[in-house]
């Protein structure tokens, strides 16, 4: 049987940012993979063109039990460096917004540029392999699937979150945490379209495909971005980003109105200026056609026939629109998994487990989140890049 310095289970970004780090200092690395081919989710990142990482990177954009913890990991492997890795195998990207930063050759090549550098590394790989058993004794971790069985003295977990099940993802990293005896911090969804009940949803369906920009909050949080109806409820890049500081029961407010700094007065000025224009009309010049055009149907005629009181009610339906849904499109939708294997059993520095010399756990299936625009995989390639340089 061969012996390996370590054994990195899933070869996702977390996964592969880990071997070819390992791989490079000389460590004898085997990557094991339950699906045909590596790196699933990034090839449909970023709708294809994968956002690889956000120039804005602060530990503040991550959500975890411990705030602190992300923050050694990130600071040692940074945007920079994952731009000067895609650099040398000639790649570019530019800035979408909000600092995102997306591969200008598609996610295919970003893929491509971290398989050749494991294989450079001489990292060995096995894809299609059912993992049945991990045991540990004097030392050494023995890994065990359908037919064979492998030995190495370290063990990564990079078995990413549970979002997107169809798309290979398993919970094998928290099991993997419960048996040897760490907590795992419980998993949602996040980065999640939300749903809403039946009577609200009859009225917003007709907005189906109408996008607005927006702030929208919940307690102290907010977000400002594209808001999307959809047939299913609410999404668009804001609504994801709350999502994840979302809990069942809690309501959202939403802003429609984000450059208008009082939109009650901004009512009132309109209906002294334009007395004879309809209220849709005003609101076409601010939001969408459709949109002005569902809010205005409850108030008919001229600003003018508009009393203070209506203005009001208006204002506060447009800047402070309050909803709290039923629930969210959940794994099957969630671009992340919230939650995972508890930070207080890892050492921030290398992401081994204290208790348990030669664990690690990295990546998605850490009770580490980022934001929406590039965060995760900076998190996927800094915790990789943390254990790869520990081992
Ligand atoms: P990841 O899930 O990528 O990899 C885990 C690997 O482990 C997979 O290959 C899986 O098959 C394998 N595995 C699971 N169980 C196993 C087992 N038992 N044995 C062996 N292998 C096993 N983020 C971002 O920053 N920018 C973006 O543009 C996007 N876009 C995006 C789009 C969509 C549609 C989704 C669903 C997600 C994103 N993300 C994103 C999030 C990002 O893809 C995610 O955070 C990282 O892929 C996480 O990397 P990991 O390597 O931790 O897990």
């Amino acid at each position: 049987m061969i012996h390996y310095d370590a054994i990195v289970i899933g070869a996702g970004a977390a996964g592969l940012m880990c071997a070819l780090t390992a791989g490079k200092k000389g460590k004898k690395v085997l990557l094991l993979e339950r699906s045909k081919k590596p790196g699933a989710k990034i090839l449909i990142s970023g709708g294809g063109r994968c956002n690889f990482t956000n120039q804005d990177v602060v530990p503040t954009a991550y959500i975890c039990r411990n705030p602190h913890f992300p923050k050694s990991a990130l600071s040692r492997y940074t945007p920079w460096d994952i731009m000067d890795f895609l650099r040398r195998y000639g790649l570019t990207w530019h800035e979408k917004t909000l600092g995102q930063l997306f591969c200008d050759q598609r996610a295919g090549k970003v893929l491509e540029a971290l398989l050749t550098e494991c294989e450079t590394a001489g990292v060995t790989f096995e894809t299609n392999i059912d993992i049945q058993d991990v045991s540990y004794e004097k030392g050494v971790y023995m890994v065990t699937a359908a037919s064979q069985k492998w030995q190495a003295k370290n063990i990564v977990v990079a078995s990413g979150g549970i979002s997107i099940p169809k798309m290979g993802a398993t919970d094998f990293g928290y099991k993997l945490a419960r048996q040897f005896g760490l907590k795992v911090v419980e998993p949602l969804p996040a980065l999640v379209p939300f749903t809403f009940d039946e009577k609200l949803m009859d009225r917003l369906r007709p907005l189906a495909g109408v996008a607005a920009d927006s702030i929208v909050s919940c307690g102290a949080v907010n977000f400002r971005e594209n808001l999307l109806f959809t047939h299913r409820g609410l999404s668009g890049p804001a609504i994801l980003q709350i999502s994840s500081y979302w809990q069942a029961g809690h309501e959202i407010t939403v802003n429609l109105l984000p450059s208008i700094a009082d939109s009650f007065e901004w009512l009132k000025a309109e209906r002294t200026t334009r007395p004879k224009t309809s209220l849709k009309a005003i609101l076409s010049s601010v939001l969408a056609e459709r949109l002005a055009d569902y809010i205005a149907t409850s108030w008919p005629g001229n600003m003018a026939d508009l009393s203070n009181k209506a203005l009001e009610n208006i204002s506060n339906s447009l800047s402070s629109w309050t909803l709290v849904p039923t629930g969210t499109e959940g794994f099957k939708k969630a671009e992340v998994t919230k939650g995972g294997v508890n930070t207080d059993a890892l050492s921030s520095k290398t992401m081994e487990v204290k208790s348990q010399p030669g664990l690690y756990f990295i990546g998605e299936c850490v009770d580490v989140t980022g934001w929406l625009g590039g965060y995760n995989f900076q998190w996927a390639w800094a915790s990789g890049h943390a254990a790869g340089e520990a081992i």
